[in-house]
C-alpha cells in the first residue's frame, strides 16, 4: 500500500549521480533522516523509494526547493522545513543528517551554529559532502569534537568527490 502511495508521487524513478548514490548507500534504513540543503531532494526521494523506515526532513533556507521537495515526495511522506542550518530544526536522537553540495565553511558554520550542537553525541551521524575548502569544514569541525569514521571518493566525469562520515565523540 505504501508504495501505491509513493508510485503515486514519483512518475519516473528518482535518478542519483554517483555522488547521491554513495551518500544514500550509508544512510541507516531506520534512521531518523535529515537532509539540509536539500535543493532538489532527488536523495530523500531516493530513498524514501527504496524503503527508508526513518522519520525523514527535509530542509532548506530557500523556499523553492521545499516545494518541489513537496512535489517530488508528496506533503504526507516527510517534514518540510523552511530554515537556515539548524534554526528551525529540533534536535532527534540518533539522526542520519546529510549536509552535501555545499561549501565546506557553510557546511561547518551550519554545524557549529546549530542551537542544539551540545546535544549531539555519537548517537548522530553526519553525513558530509563539501564541494570546496573541505580542509576548513575538518579543522573546525574536528576542534569541537567532531571526528571522521569513514570516507569515500567519488569520480563524476571530471570531478573528485569526498564523503566524510563523521560523529561528535563520546567525550571532548
Ligand atoms: C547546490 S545545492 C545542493 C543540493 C543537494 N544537497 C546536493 O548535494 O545535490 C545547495 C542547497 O543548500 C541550500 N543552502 C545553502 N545554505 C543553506 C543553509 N544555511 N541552510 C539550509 N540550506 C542551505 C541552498 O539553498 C541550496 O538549495
Amino acid at each position: 500500500m505504501n508504495n501505491m502511495i509513493q508510485l503515486e508521487y514519483y512518475p519516473r524513478e528518482p535518478q542519483l549521480d554517483k555522488r547521491l548514490a554513495a551518500i544514500a548507500t550509508r544512510v541507516r534504513p531506520n534512521a531518523p533522516l535529515f537532509d539540509i540543503g536539500s535543493d532538489h531532494a532527488k536523495l530523500p526521494a531516493y530513498l524514501l523509494r527504496h524503503g527508508h523506515r526513518g522519520e525523514i526532513t527535509i530542509s532548506d533556507v530557500r523556499e523553492k526547493p521545499l516545494l518541489t521537495a513537496k512535489a517530488r515526495l508528496g506533503e504526507g511522506n516527510a517534514a518540510f522545513v523552511l530554515s537556515n542550518g539548524f534554526e528551525n530544526l529540533r534536535f532527534v536522537s540518533g539522526a542520519d543528517i546529510i549536509i552535501a553540495g555545499m561549501g565546506g565553511e557553510t557546511i561547518a558554520d551550519i554545524i557549529l551554529g546549530c542551537p542544539f550542537l551540545q546535544s549531539f553525541t555519537d548517537n548522530e551521524r553526519f553525513l558530509l559532502q563539501p564541494m570546496t575548502q573541505q580542509h576548513i569544514m575538518l579543522s573546525r569541525l574536528a576542534e569541537c569534537g567532531f571526528m571522521v569514521t569513514d570516507t569515500e571518493e567519488v569520480a563524476v566525469r571530471d570531478k573528485h568527490y569526498t564523503i566524510y562520515l563523521m560523529m561528535k565523540g563520546a567525550t571532548e
